[in-house]
């Protein structure tokens, strides 16, 4: 029995930010729409209602049936989540003077309050809203205000509810965080035990349940998401487990043959295709960025179902989807799966149901559970690199001699960060091939060669980036060492744009 946490999402901005706090806390959480309650779920423990950008009293307001909530399940609403509750109970929110925004002190009335104990006295809160509760229902009671916010925190008298004015999740309230562990440990009663081993533990249990004795197929990549759903499948159903990994001839150099090596000692069962060939034909002469992706992207899926096609009586497709590709906190509509998922289309055309054992994880949280499984650190912690490979850092038409100089411009870059210890400060680095020859000099021979830009990026989701901020000597070693070693390089630059406006890649 996993016992959790279920967060309504009204659509703020920060719900995730919820949802990573609680998980900090070890404690298991589950983000559902806010009209998606899971009724009769005996391992739910209480439950938190997000913000949201609309206003009580807006018409496109998302409203929730409290009546099968209220009296079961201790409650805590966030800022919209609080007035949504002050409001459908009988009290009155109003829009406040000004939009409240920004840093605030709280003073508690109610030191010993179960949600507010251990915090200091004039705490720091972050406030972010335009209205305002101006009266509380009956039986509520106020306990904590702010200079400008008179009902910051609120409790109900004869029920397990509270609210907050101000939002707890963000970093700018310096002890949100004992505030969510008062309520999910101190008040839902949560034990605090959901680690990676607790993780392993049950999902491989229910795997075990689901999927029985079926066969199952998987796309490996290399990236961490993918190895990590493949261990845990083969620790719950060992050899029905097949996983297949393409090579489409545009990995980094040598990348192929050690991840296979890698997988090999982990004891999975994968088939490595080397595909190099098709792909180099269909993409001969195509310049256009996104074409290069439509044929990469429908090449894989042509080779993954061919060798799907030849292993008897596949049921499941399992992927290695995790839970930030699978919020779509705004539109609340129900969840989207990115459209960047390889294997698009290929669950219906080979009538695959689809198995996603990471499907509630977070990033670090898939990197926690790898090192727990004793997974190879160089797999866990590899840096993100794009399902179209070098195709997308090769500006202009791709050919084999390409791809090979951009492998060993890349391979010095990236040996270079492990060597100087700072492949880890960054979040992903590669080398792009730029469609320019300049003029150089090397010994007596003028040179008239192609130029390489080194990329490195600091990043905590890819959704921002900033251009990292790399030593000198470092620069300067690696571009002296690829216009030494590569041939047909004759020039190195660094990329120092930031996501946005740039983006990562250069395609
Ligand atoms: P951008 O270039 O959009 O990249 O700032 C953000 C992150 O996504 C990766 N990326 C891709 N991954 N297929 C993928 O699987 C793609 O077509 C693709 N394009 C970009 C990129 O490496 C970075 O981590």
């Amino acid at each position: 029995m996993q016992e959790k946490i279920i967060i309504l999402d009204y659509g703020s901005q920060t719900t995730q930010l919820i949802g990573r706090r609680l998980r900090e806390l070890n404690v298991y959480c589950e983000i559902v729409p806010y009209n998606k309650f899971p009724q009769d779920d005996p391992e739910v423990k209480g439950v938190i209602l997000s913000g949201s950008p609309f206003s009580v009293y807006d018409e496109r307001a998302f409203r929730t049936d409290l009546a099968p909530i209220r009296g079961k399940y201790p409650i805590l609403g966030i800022c919209y989540g609080a007035q949504f509750i002050a409001y459908t109970c009988g009290g009155k929110v109003e829009p406040a003077g000004s939009r409240e925004y920004g840093r605030a002190n709280l003073t508690t009335m109610e030191r010993g309050n179960k949600l507010l104990q251990g915090l200091s006295e004039n705490s720091q809160v972050w406030m972010s809203h335009g209205d305002t509760i101006t009266a509380l229902p009956r039986g509520f009671r106020v306990i904590a205000s702010t200079a400008e916010v008179e009902v910051a925190a609120y409790q109900a008298e004869e029920e397990p509810i509270w609210g907050v004015q101000f939002h707890p999740e963000v970093f700018h309230t310096t002890e949100g965080t004992r505030l969510l562990q008062n309520f999910v440990a101190g008040i839902c009663g949560c034990s605090q035990n959901w680690t990676p081993d607790s993780f392993i533990e049950t999902t491989v249990d229910e795997l075990r349940r689901e999927l029985g004795s079926d066969k199952v197929v998987l796309g490996l990549s290399g990236g961490v998401d993918s190895s990590v759903a493949a261990v845990l499948l083969n620790k719950a159903i060992g050899k029905n487990l097949t996983c297949i990994f393409v090579d489409h001839g545009l990995l980094r150099k040598n990348e192929f043959q050690e991840v296979m090596r890698d997988y090999e000692s982990l004891g999975l069962n994968v088939i490595g295709v080397d595909a190099s060939e098709k792909f180099f034909a269909e993409l001969a002469g195509v310049t256009d960025p996104e074409k290069k992706r439509k044929i990469i992207g429908k090449g894989f899926i042509d080779v993954f179902e061919a060798e799907a096609r030849k292993l008897a009586d596949v049921k499941w497709l399992a992927q290695g989807t995790i839970y930030p590709d699978r919020i779509e906190s705004l539109s609340i509509t129900g969840m989207v799966i990115k459209s960047h998922h390889n294997v698009g289309g290929l669950p219906e055309k080979m009538n695959l149901k689809i198995c996603e054992p990471l499907k509630w994880l977070f990033k670090d949280e898939v990197r926690r559970v790898g090192r727990a499984l004793h997974m190879p650190e160089n797999l866990i912690s590899r840096h993100p690199f794009p399902g179209p490979g070098l195709a997308v850092r090769i500006l202009g038409d791709i050919t084999r001699e390409k791809v090979q100089i951009l492998q060993e411009a890349d391979h010095i870059f990236i040996q270079g960060l492990r060597d100087w210890k700072l492949y880890d400060q960054v979040w992903q680095a590669g080398v792009i091939l730029l469609p320019v020859q300049s003029v150089g000099v090397m010994g007596d021979e003028r040179t008239y060669e192609r130029a390489v830009a080194l990329r490195a990026v600091t990043s905590t989701d890819a959704m921002t980036a900033d251009w990292a901020r790399l030593p000198y000597d470092f620069l300067a070693k690696v571009s002296n060492d690829i216009i030494n070693k590569v041939k047909g390089v004759n020039r190195v630059t660094y990329d120092i744009s930031s996501k946005p406006p740039s983006t990562i890649e250069w395609e």
